[in-house]
């Protein structure tokens, strides 16, 4: 989840306690936020980036840590911010341009984010070509830099899932139309990625399933389609999020609001995906997981609110099984019991 930490893309020490918390504090699986392959890519000025030297060390010392002191495997996240990008820091005035030094933004068509954000310059294809060797320079060196997974992020308007929308994307050429015409160039994106990441690496991308305004957007029909080709493409994973692609969406939220388009979209495409949104209890996680809803869950916000949110939920349901860090062992002797203690007092049990 964007941190907007960063100073010109360079992941830094509130990075590396931030991410190495959640690995220490249980998930199988921690993914950094969106990291911009360019630094036009960048949501904000805050944002993480993979395109220097630096942020390629950075990035490898946060990853080192992470395996050599938790049993957790981390993922990366690449996304480029298209006509979402040059916008302020999430608890500022979010997805609206900078006050002062904003850059130039571009897109599939000249369809800006909301009347006040920039309108994006249409990308050519020598645009194009720049673009899918950004993300193909940014896998490289995530691979260096010892990720065990990537992660693409064609979701929530940026500029990847601004072309798989029809809301932002009205060009007339072969990357506009059809499904089939705006999926070209985010397909030829992530052909280039996996070329340069190696095999026995997973790569999942993330999608909104759901554009939020009726036929005229993405509807969850669409998403077992675009599922499908990037299915017959050889992507592993599907993470299956929703909306954000458009001002105008009216998005109906609730418990696990996200996960029956994952369901649909694992169960009618035979792909794995990931189910996200709103899942915040154990009972929620293991029953998706066990209808076969999903083969992975993803916790955002619990987890901005406890990075030890996997072992307080084993610790609750008295599952001996996770690993604890080890300097902390006492610590979890001490919880286990006051738990017991506090069900007997309860007369629980
Ligand atoms: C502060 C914040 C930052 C986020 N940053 C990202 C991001 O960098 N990449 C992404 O794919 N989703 C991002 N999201 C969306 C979350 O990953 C997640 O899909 C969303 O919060 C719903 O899941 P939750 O109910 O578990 O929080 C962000 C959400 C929040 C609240």
């Amino acid at each position: 989840m964007a941190q907007y930490r960063a100073l010109d893309g360079t992941p830094n020490d509130w990075h590396l306690i931030h991410y190495a918390e959640r690995a220490k504090g249980g998930a199988g699986l921690v993914f950094t936020e969106m990291t911009c392959v360019s630094a036009q890519g960048r949501i904000s000025p805050g944002c993480t980036g993979l395109y220097s030297d630096e942020h390629e060390r950075a990035w490898k010392r946060l990853v080192d840590f992470v395996h050599a002191e938790t049993e957790a495997k981390i993922a990366i996240q690449l996304g480029h911010s298209g006509l979402k990008g040059s916008t302020q820091l999430g608890w500022e005035t979010s997805d609206a341009p900078l006050l002062t030094d904003n850059w130039e933004v571009i897109g599939p068509s000249q369809v800006p984010w909301s009347p006040d954000n920039q309108t994006p310059r249409e990308m050519t294809r020598v645009d194009m070509d720049r673009v899918r060797d950004e993300y193909v320079r940014s896998a490289a060196m995530a691979e260096r830099a010892g990720f065990d997974w990537l992660e693409l992020h064609y979701a929530h308007g940026y500029l990847m899932s601004s072309f798989i929308t029809p809301l932002t994307n009205k060009r007339s050429d072969e990357y506009g139309g059809s499904l089939e015409n705006r999926m070209r160039f985010p397909l030829e994106v992530y052909r280039a990625v996996r070329k340069a990441w190696p095999d026995d690496k997973p790569i999942s991308v993330r999608i909104s399933a759901h554009d939020w305004v009726g036929a005229d957007g993405v509807m969850p029909q669409d998403a077992v389609a675009i599922s499908r080709l990037l299915a017959e493409e050889g992507v592993d994973l599907i993470d299956v999020s929703a909306g954000q692609t458009t001002v105008e969406a009216q998005p109906v939220y609730g418990r696990m609001f996200q996960t029956p388009f994952s369901d649909r979209i694992r169960n009618e495409v035979g792909i794995g995906t990931l189910a996200v949104g709103n899942i915040y209890e154990p009972d929620h996680v293991n029953s998706i997981l066990m209808a076969g809803r999903a083969d992975l869950v993803c916790l955002g916000r619990p987890h901005l609110a406890d990075p030890y949110w996997t072992l307080h939920a084993a610790a609750d349901l008295k599952y001996q099984g996770t690993t604890w860090p080890k300097p902390y062992l006492r610590g979890r002797d001490q919880l286990y019991r006051l738990k017991a203690r506090a069900e007997t007092m309860s007369g629980k049990v």
